[in-house]
């Protein structure tokens, strides 16, 4: 009975819904014997789209890259993403190269269309925030932006101001606002009072749960999309699993790796509308998008994932 309930995507899964249709599947090249099934996706409230509860984030691997290297990795990155049905991808004019580098990979493979592509602005005022937008659309060679946001609270309310008249003129679909700092969860909270968003995107993770006390239920009571970045706290929740085998009970949520045991706990909280792993290899993509699929914790089992965490 305990099983079976888990096994509903009710409850703290409420809102999740298996209706996407993955492109990929063993013919299209996925790893020996492990075709992938449909992505879980959630809705965007302010518009009732539908989006993998997984996504791509490009911070670190893709700000690394140096200008005239290979970057066969990260396209075979983007391909496999692509293959087994991931939409959203995030990025942000200060990550080097990234936003030059995800345009280049969606033109190569010609996937633009079908992807959900988030970005930032991040400057001081509001003649640097249209200059820097302006050179995000170049870099990521497009002439619309699925999501853009303001970074870490910057110049935020001139920016939005300005976001606004973006997604009036249809330039950009959505607007946000996004940060991964504790010391900025206050004036983060006072903002979303006082503005409407599309989404807000926060740090959190299962040794980072935070975001979960105020900002994430805020967001939801405000009709926001919630993403999550640093959803692994950088790597910190591998260094702590290292070597430790994953508990039996994690087969009742059809999790085989830490990485999903890590992305299923967020992308369940009933909040959360996407988790966006930094990800610079496929075998990664194989991974955790598989925590986009089956069976989902319930509020019982997330907390045996923390106090298993905790008691790390
Ligand atoms: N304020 C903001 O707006 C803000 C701030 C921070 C981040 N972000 C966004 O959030 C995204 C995620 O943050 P992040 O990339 O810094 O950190 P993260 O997602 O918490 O951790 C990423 C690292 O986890 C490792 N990893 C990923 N999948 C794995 C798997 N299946 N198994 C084992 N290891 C795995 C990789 O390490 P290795 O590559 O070392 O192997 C990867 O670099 C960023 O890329 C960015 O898009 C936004």
């Amino acid at each position: 009975m305990h099983t079976t309930r888990r096994t509903i995507l009710t409850g703290v899964g409420a809102g999740l819904a298996a209706t996407a249709l993955p492109r990929g599947s063993a013919a299209q090249g996925a790893a020996p014997g492990a075709a992938m099934g449909t992505l879980v996706r959630k809705p965007i409230p302010s518009s009732g789209e539908m989006i993998p509860v997984i996504g791509l984030g490009s911070a670190r691997r893709y700000e690394e890259v140096k200008p005239g290297e290979d970057v066969a990795p990260l396209r075979d990155t983007f391909r496999r993403f692509h293959a087994l049905g991931g939409t959203v991808v995030d990025t942000a004019p200060s990550y080097g190269q990234a936003e030059a580098i995800m345009g280049g990979l969606m033109d190569d493979l010609k996937i633009r269309p079908s992807l959900f592509v988030c970005t930032k602005v991040g400057v001081d005022n509001i003649e640097q925030g249209r200059a820097q937008i302006d050179a995000s659309f170049k870099a990521l060679r497009t002439d619309r932006i699925d999501l853009l946001a303001v970074h870490n609270l910057r110049d935020i309310t001139n920016e939005l101001a300005y976001l606004r008249e973006l997604k009036q003129a249809g330039r950009i679909r959505y607007l946000g606002a996004t940060t991964s700092f504790d010391r900025q969860y206050e004036a983060f909270e006072a903002m979303m009072r006082r503005e409407q968003l599309d989404s807000i995107q926060i740090d959190y993770a299962l040794d980072n749960r935070n975001a979960a006390e105020r900002i994430i239920p805020l967001a939801k009571e405000r009709g926001m999309a919630v993403f999550i970045n640093l959803p692994f706290g950088r790597g910190s929740v591998f260094r702590a699993t290292q070597g430790k085998p994953l508990p039996e009970w994690a087969a009742e949520i059809d999790v085989t790796s830490w990485a999903q045991f890590m992305l299923k706990y967020l992308v369940s909280h009933e909040g959360v509308t996407c988790a966006v792993p930094g990800m610079a290899q496929a075998r990664y993509v194989d991974d955790n998008l598989r925590a986009a699929q089956g069976r989902m914790p319930d509020a019982a089992m997330r907390r045996r994932m923390e106090q298993y965490v905790d008691g790390l």
